[in-house]
């Protein structure tokens, strides 16, 4: 066969805009298609048993995927990378690296759905979660005992926008032998990346930034240390939750315009989040860029800007004052997820977060009134208009 010119080259010494759009590829090796392909096959002929391109059965290897978790690695600065058929099922996956008896610290303010598997499905195996305020590391302290075995975050917190000191946590994962994961979906591996604070196992709903375009359910694990990626490689063949190849490549193409996605979100958030604040019926804005948010200067630290990504309250704090808001806008849709090209609104209280019982909801935050944005990368001009007439 004719070699192609490009070879397969590590991209590690390439800025992040460089990986994004070559880490991981190369022409496809029989015809040169610049595009991976989308290999949409269930198995993989063999010679002879055993004899085969390293490709044997589609659950368990699928190469648009294999192009998919090398990019994936490369641009968290990991060394492996799994690919899921959702963010819970690889947030499924990690959960299944314990045992019944286990306990685990998680940072109370996280996405809904993390909290109903941990409480509904895995409390149910015998495993303990003690949801905490990860805001101080120092907090956790309280929690560790001879039965812990992992640290759990969430930062940007979804829906809050707190921050997780990644270092702190981590030197306390470190001290007591605790796997730290970092659900690094709301920055994306252009804001942050966790395995270079310390972080052992960094998860993304790739539906997200990552995806880009509202048009994937996708999940990812990226990590450094092989015995896990091992461990983890086996649930994820064992227990099946691929993603199909289409959709593999889907996120594929996602992230080659993640970091001009990532720009544009930014400028944009920051531009509604300071006009929100200015707003006379907005009454609390949460965005981690404000020099007086609690934790903005670990937010500096560990991101390089401030996402797009705002939950704001109103003065008139109830569900019904959210709604007519929630009612009238008409280029932020109304609807659940986040990090397309498009602006969505959100009300984490009756959509995202419905599974959290009101009463914890409210303790931790997460009033009547909370409306989220997902800021998209439309002109900001018309964004704000939008805001303007529906908050009135
Ligand atoms: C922070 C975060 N983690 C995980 C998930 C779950 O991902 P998925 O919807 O792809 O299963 C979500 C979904 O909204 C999320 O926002």
């Amino acid at each position: 066969m004719r070699q192609f010119k490009k070879i397969a080259m590590s991209h590690q010494n390439h800025k992040l805009a460089t990986r994004l759009i070559h880490a991981g590829i190369t022409p496809d090796p029989s015809t040169g298609a610049i595009m991976t392909p989308i290999y949409q096959t269930s198995t993989y002929v063999q010679n002879a048993p055993g004899d085969h391109k390293g490709y044997e059965y589609a659950r368990t290897q699928n190469p648009t995927r294999t192009v998919l978790q090398n990019a994936l690695a490369s641009i968290e600065n990991g060394k492996f990378a799994l690919c899921f058929g959702s963010g819970m099922a690889a947030t499924d996956a990690v959960a299944k690296l314990l045992m019944p008896g286990d306990e685990v610290i998680v940072a109370n303010d996280l996405y809904g759905g993390t909290y109903r598997i941990f409480t509904k499905i895995f409390a149910n195996y015998g495993i303990r979660f003690h949801f905490i305020d990860m805001s101080r590391p120092e907090n956790i302290k309280g929690y560790l005992n001879d039965k812990t075995k992992m640290i759990w975050a969430e930062t940007p917190t979804n829906p809050l926008l707190n921050i997780v000191d990644i270092a702190g946590v981590a030197a306390i994962a470190k001290a007591n032998n605790l796997t730290l994961v970092v659900d690094n979906t709301f920055a994306s591996p252009y804001l942050q990346n966790p395995l270079d604070h310390g972080a052992d196992i960094v998860l993304h709903s790739a539906t997200k930034y990552l995806g880009g375009h509202s048009d994937v359910v996708h999940g990812a694990l990226i990590m450094n240390d092989a015995g896990l990626e091992e461990r983890l490689r086996f649930i994820q063949n064992s227990c099946g939750a691929v993603p199909g190849p289409h959709d593999a490549w889907l996120v594929l193409r996602g992230i080659k315009t993640l970091h001009v996605r990532m720009q544009r979100h930014c400028e944009n958030g920051a531009t509604i989040a300071k006009w929100l604040r200015a707003h006379p019926k907005v009454d609390k804005v949460f965005w981690c860029g404000f020099e007086d948010h609690p934790n903005h200067e670990v937010a500096k630290k560990q991101m390089r800007d401030f996402g797009g990504m705002i939950s704001f309250t109103l003065k008139n704090d109830s569900v019904e004052a959210a709604n007519e808001v929630l009612k009238k806008t008409q280029l932020f849709s109304l609807a659940e997820s986040l990090g397309g090209v498009e602006s969505l609104i959100g009300h984490p209280a009756t959509m995202t977060h419905a599974s959290i019982p009101r009463e914890d909801r409210i303790k931790n935050g997460l009033v009547d009134s909370l409306i989220r944005l997902s800021v998209g990368i439309e002109d900001v001009e018309d964004l704000i208009n939008d805001l303007q007439q529906a908050i009135g």
